[in-house]
């Protein structure tokens, strides 16, 4: 048979045609053997953002992007529970992976869970995870599955080994304005979770200002691509709306988010918002893995599991397991540095607070803390204790705390905290 064109490829999907699955599995094997430049996986990405993709096109993109690499196979391992995972379309200061993992893994089931860097002005799991001095986001896949089976979860990123064609994809989406096209974030997400080897999938689909879906009307059709596309790849997937008008938790920044996640474990501080989504969502999987019969008792396990220790002892015990520090849980300040400037953000006027700009403190972080000439950050960089939509402010009281490397930048941080949040009048 002729072989397929990328060049045929890139001009059907400008043309609008619907791609077949042999183009989908020729694009993907030839993103990933850098067989095509990165001139024409860009256009191939504008034409898809532009032209869209059908359900049935994403799906055949997904498998191809899901086969670019090695895939879980569980049957060897002869796992007492189900492999489960949660994934998120892509938030602020969202943490929950490193709390769900654990406590699902606490609760009996296994998490294999590969995620990416971050996007555009959100936020990424595999640069937080660098915050952890050590921590090693990229083993080999047997070393991860022998992870997953002992500890009952991993942590990790895409490789060359592990869904190579995401890893690819993600990178150019995030240099040619791509980022938010439905059938392309349906086949990152579900690509890495097709070769997760999944019984149960939960998706945190993130509206608001904040998210890459502005709203709940934006949100619909990414719901109903998700959905059908992991139908049609063999997923049992629900999609949870969550609300990204704000960031989850009161910080944003890659080392000051792990840190929060691990005063979550530990349970110096759970803050009601995060509290409540995480519960949410590990309920919903709980349910769908057939772990729990009922809502009440998926709550009631997922919440022991905090209480008892058992969530942070996983934790920590997949962090030794590769190559982080054995007293990370007991001794966050020893291995999470913070940024060498440090300064409040007073408001200037009393007020409630009615606004929290995401996507400018997004930005704004991912600016400052990006290395030059790199996707890798400075993770002390960012913004501590911020207010919540709702809360009452007296003037001069610290709307955040910034976190900077030098005075210069942390003065753009201020000013940034500044404009990003807004603060009623009214009673003031
Ligand atoms: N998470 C992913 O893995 N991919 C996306 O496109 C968005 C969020």
């Amino acid at each position: 048979m002729a072989e397929i064109s990328i060049v045929d490829i890139i001009r059907s999907k400008r043309d609008g045609e619907t791609l077949t699955a042999e183009q989908c599995d020729t694009l993907a094997a030839r993103v990933t053997d850098h067989s095509v430049s990165d001139a024409q996986v860009g256009a191939f990405l504008m034409a898809a953002y532009c032209r869209g993709m059908s359900v049935s096109e994403s799906a055949a993109l997904t498998r191809a992007m899901a086969a670019s690499g090695w895939q879980a196979d569980w049957g060897s391992f002869d796992l007492d529970g189900p492999t489960v995972d949660k994934h998120s379309t892509g938030g602020l200061g969202d943490i929950i992976s490193f709390l769900l993992a654990p406590m699902l893994a606490a609760c009996g089931a296994y998490v294999p869970m590969i995620s990416g860097r971050s996007l555009e002005h959100t936020g990424g799991t595999v640069d937080k995870l660098e915050s952890i001095p050590g921590y090693n986001p990229f083993p080999e896949p047997a070393r991860f599955q022998q992870v997953v089976a002992r500890e009952g979860l991993a942590l990790v990123g895409q490789t060359a080994q592990m869904v190579p064609a995401d890893q690819r994809l993600y990178s150019v989406r995030d240099q040619t304005a791509t980022v938010s096209s439905l059938p392309l974030i349906a086949a990152s997400i579900l690509s890495k979770k097709v070769a997760e080897g999944l019984q149960a999938l939960v998706i945190d689909l993130k509206v608001g200002s904040g998210a890459f879906m502005r709203s709940p009307s934006d949100g619909e059709p990414l719901r109903d691509m998700l959905k059908g596309v992991a139908e049609a790849c063999g997923l049992n997937c629900s999609v949870l709306f969550t609300d990204m008008d704000q960031p989850l938790a009161c910080c944003v920044g890659d080392g000051l988010e792990m840190r929060e996640a691990l005063a979550y474990l530990r349970g110096d501080r759970r803050t009601d918002r995060l509290h409540r989504v995480n519960l949410q969502l590990g309920t919903e999987l709980l349910m769908a893995c057939g772990i729990s019969t009922s809502a009440d008792e998926a709550r009631e396990r997922l919440q022991r599991a905090l209480e008892s220790g058992a969530a942070a002892e996983r934790f920590q015990r997949m962090v030794v397991a590769l190559d982080g520090p054995t007293d990370l849980l007991d001794s966050p300040d020893r291995h999470l540095e913070l940024g060498p400037v440090q300064r409040p953000v007073p408001a200037q006027h009393a007020g409630r607070v009615n606004g929290v700009d995401g996507r400018l403190l997004g930005h704004a972080v991912h600016d400052a803390a990006r290395l030059p000439g790199q996707h890798r950050f400075d993770h002390r960089v960012g913004f501590a204790e911020l207010v919540e939509l709702g809360q009452d402010v007296v003037q001069g009281e610290p709307l955040a705390v910034v976190h900077g490397r030098d005075e210069p930048e942390t003065e753009q941080l201020v000013d940034c905290v500044t404009r990003a949040v807004t603060l009623s009048t009214e009673n003031s």
